[in-house]
Formats: C-alpha cells, sequence, structure tokens
C-alpha cells in the first residue's frame, strides 16, 4: 500500500491546484474534485503533464448528494482515503474591500448564511461522510483551508498585521473552520489521523488577487507539507509554511 490517495476539493484551479502540482512526489494519487467537470478535465491534463498522477471527480461542496457519491468513489476504488484537502472555498466578496459584506454591522443575513455554507458546514459534512474511509488509512491526513483572518487573536490585536483587514463573513467561517479542527482533532487524538488548519499566506489566485504577496508556486506548500506529515508530526494545530498561528 505504497501510494497513498489523496483528495483535494476544489482543485481545478487556484490552491487546490497548486497543491495538487505539489504532491507529485509524495507517491501520491490525487483526485481533485471540480464542481465543472470540463474544467476539472483540464485541469488533470496539465496536472498529469507535469507528471502527477491525478483524476477528477464532479463535486460541489454545498451538494449534499455529492458527499455520497465522493464516498462511493474512493470506497469502491480504494477502499480508504489517505488524505483529505478541505480547500474549496468562497470569498463572499472581494479583498480588500469596503462592501456590507466585509462589516459586522451590515452583513446581509443571506450572504452570511451562503459563506458558513460553504465554508465551515459543508467541511464539516464532507469529513463526516469522508472519516469512515480515512480511518481506514494507516496515517490518514485532514488539511482545512483556514486563513491567517480566521484568528480572533490577531484580529483583537491593534499591533497585529490583520486589524485592519476585516472581512466579517469570511473571517468568522474560517474561525469556525477553526474549531472544527481543534475539536476534531481531539476527537481522533488516539487515532492515527492528523488533523490541522493551514495558512497558505496570501496567494495571487482569483480569491486573493493580484496583489497578494506571495506567488501560486509558493501557495501550495503548507497545505501540502500538513497532507503529508510525519507520523509524529503535529495535530489539532493552525499552520502557515510549517510556523504556528494563533487562534
Ligand atoms: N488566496 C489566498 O490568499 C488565500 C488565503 C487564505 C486562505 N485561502 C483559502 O484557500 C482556499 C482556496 O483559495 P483560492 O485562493 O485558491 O481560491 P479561488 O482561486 O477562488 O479557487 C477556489 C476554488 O474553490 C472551488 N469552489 C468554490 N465553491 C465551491 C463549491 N461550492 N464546490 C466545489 N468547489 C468550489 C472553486 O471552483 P470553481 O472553479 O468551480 O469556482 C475553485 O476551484 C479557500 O478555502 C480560501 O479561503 C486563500
Amino acid at each position: 500500500m505504497s501510494q497513498k490517495i489523496a483528495f483535494i476539493t476544489g482543485g481545478n484551479r487556484g490552491l487546490g491546484f497548486q497543491t495538487a502540482l505539489d504532491l507529485k512526489d509524495a507517491a501520491t494519487k490525487v483526485v481533485i474534485g471540480s464542481r465543472n467537470l470540463e474544467q476539472g478535465q483540464k485541469a488533470v491534463e496539465k496536472l498529469r503533464a507535469a507528471g502527477v498522477d491525478a483524476d477528477v471527480l464532479k463535486f460541489d461542496i454545498t451538494n449534499p448528494a455529492d458527499y455520497k457519491s465522493a464516498y462511493d468513489y474512493f470506497n469502491s476504488k480504494y477502499g480508504r482515503l489517505d488524505i483529505l484537502v478541505n480547500n474549496a472555498g468562497i470569498a463572499g466578496g472581494k479583498f480588500p474591500g469596503t462592501g456590507p459584506e466585509h462589516s459586522a454591522a451590515d452583513v446581509p443575513l443571506d450572504l452570511l448564511d451562503k459563506v458558513f455554507q460553504t465554508n465551515f458546514f459543508a467541511q464539516v459534512a464532507l469529513t463526516t461522510a469522508l472519516l469512515p474511509l480515512i480511518r481506514k488509512s494507516p496515517a490518514g491526513r485532514i488539511v482545512n483551508l483556514s486563513s491567517i483572518l480566521g484568528s480572533l487573536k490577531l484580529h483583537a490585536d491593534p499591533n497585529s498585521p490583520i486589524y485592519n483587514a476585516k472581512s466579517f463573513a469570511y473571517d468568522a467561517s474560517k474561525t469556525a473552520l477553526n474549531a472544527f479542527t481543534v475539536h476534531l482533532a481531539y476527537e481522533l487524538r488516539d487515532t492515527n489521523i492528523k488533523v490541522n488548519s493551514a495558512h497558505p499566506g496570501w496567494v495571487k489566485t482569483d480569491m486573493g488577487g493580484e496583489h497578494a504577496t506571495m506567488e501560486l508556486s509558493e501557495g501550495g506548500k503548507t497545505s501540502a507539507a500538513l497532507a503529508t506529515l510525519p507520523d509524529d508530526g503535529p495535530s489539532g494545530g493552525f499552520f502557515h509554511l510549517g510556523k504556528p498561528l494563533p487562534w
């Protein structure tokens, strides 16, 4: 069982695609989830051309029927899942911005609900649906794509670099995702499964925008490292490029 099986949601572009590229040398079959199959197939062609052993699964994280499809796919083909990268996510607005979605006082509740459905509830639902297969892995790894913007400690500190970078709906959804990381890691503490939150950096993707400070080629490193942690690696942490971040 030397080849590992990985599932990266939202793997057709941006950080999910880059993370798939970065798993090339990890003896890993990388299955990217893509809600648009055609775009997913194009991404797989690029990944294979780069030497990644890649496949695509049509997958929309807000469609509950797709959780069962994903379970059935990995169960029937491999009988287990070694790596789950919960990467798919939405900003709910433009970064940086001043729209109501960024405001705690004015946030439209339907927008808050949509961002939480995608960035939090769906991540929990998919992870719990696939957990029986991850439990069958000899070294399961779950990576939740959070953000430094989910850090309550840094948001509350006037001297922190993100003090003025407040985007309420997105930030709160990532704080909630971090809570999932801590709680799930606690429950799985006596297993071979590690659960961690990743902050990839501020990365030039469609979401990160052109002013982001990190190139896409660097942006997958945190996710890939947490997806391939050794047996003595951490669980229940929040990391950026190997360094812990405050919750
Ligand atoms: N870029 C940054 O600076 C940054 C910083 C911190 C954290 N993050 C986090 O990193 C993750 C990836 O971000 P990114 O910058 O790569 O964003 P992106 O360029 O906007 O790509 C987002 C990916 O998620 C997919 N996605 C969105 N909604 C989905 C749904 N309902 N079902 C399935 N897939 C869906 C998109 O698919 P479609 O192509 O079909 O839309 C796309 O593949 C996100 O969780 C984000 O919050 C990013």
